[in-house]
């Protein structure tokens, strides 16, 4: 298959609490954008990589993008509101490439992965897994087994939530083109923390691989600590 890559980068990091996009943070020398970027860019099967950004990051991103070079073509979409809204902005993109490909006569199966630009840490063998079931079922995602114990506030109390079948959504989130278009088509404006839950919604049915729990999302500062631990682990 070939893989369209979009990550949604259009935040503004209010939780990590710096004064410019989180994104911009460096880990290990360079920015954390460009860690999740340079994760997909070296693979055989990934076409080309959309960064849905907002209005405020353009210069910077457009100069840290002219610094680098990349294997695949890195697209730059203005992303919304919401990640939702950037995710959809990204996608009309890979459509419209898809369709141009498609009149060229170079179409083949196109997988788009949606991919948190917040995710410095997604491991080479967990995006072979994720793709190759995406490619076989249409709908696939990285997703951790849940570790802790799971309670439910109620309205006397607590209850506790078998947490057997219980799993933490992480991303890349890959679907067969068709599939992620159809679902982002019938649900204009609905909210969904992740892209999953709108091809859930479709009745199509998605996948879970269980993926590494280092792919965190860097959400707050202390997340960057954890990440510069697990990239030094790695090296030794
Ligand atoms: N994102 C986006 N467009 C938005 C909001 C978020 O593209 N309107 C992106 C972020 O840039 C990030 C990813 O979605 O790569 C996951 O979102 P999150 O970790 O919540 O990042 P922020 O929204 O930037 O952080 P916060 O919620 O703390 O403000
Ligand atoms: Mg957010």
């Amino acid at each position: 298959a070939s893989v369209s890559v979009i990550m949604p980068a259009a935040g503004s990091g209010q939780r990590f609490g710096s004064q410019s996009n989180k994104l911009f943070a460096v880990l290990d020398g360079k920015p954390l954008w460009q860690h999740a970027v340079d994760r997909f860019q070296h693979r055989g099967d990934v076409r080309q990589i959309v960064l849905a950004i907002s209005e405020e990051d353009d210069s910077t991103f457009r100069e840290q993008i002219a610094a680098i070079s990349s294997a695949v073509p890195i697209h730059l979409v203005r992303g919304g509101a919401t990640r939702s809204e950037s995710v959809r902005a990204a996608l009309d993109q890979v459509q419209k490439f898809a369709a141009e490909s498609a009149s060229n006569g170079t179409a083949t199966k196109t997988l788009v992965a949606i991919h948190d630009a917040a995710r410095p840490l997604v491991r080479q063998v967990d995006l072979d897994r994720v793709f190759a079931k995406a490619a076989e079922t249409g709908a696939a995602i990285l997703a951790a087994p849940v570790s802790g114990t799971l309670k439910r506030a109620t309205s006397h109390g607590s209850d506790t939530v078998d947490r057997r079948h219980t799993y933490v959504a992480l991303t890349p989130q890959v679907f067969a083109i068709d599939v992620i278009c159809q679902a982002y088509a019938r649900d204009r404006g609905r909210m969904a923390t992740d892209d999953a839950q709108l091809v859930e919604r479709t009745s199509h049915p998605v996948q879970l691989v269980t993926g590494s729990a280092d792919n965190l999302k860097i959400t707050f500062p202390e997340d960057l600590r954890i990440a510069e631990a697990i990239l030094n682990e790695c090296r030794s």
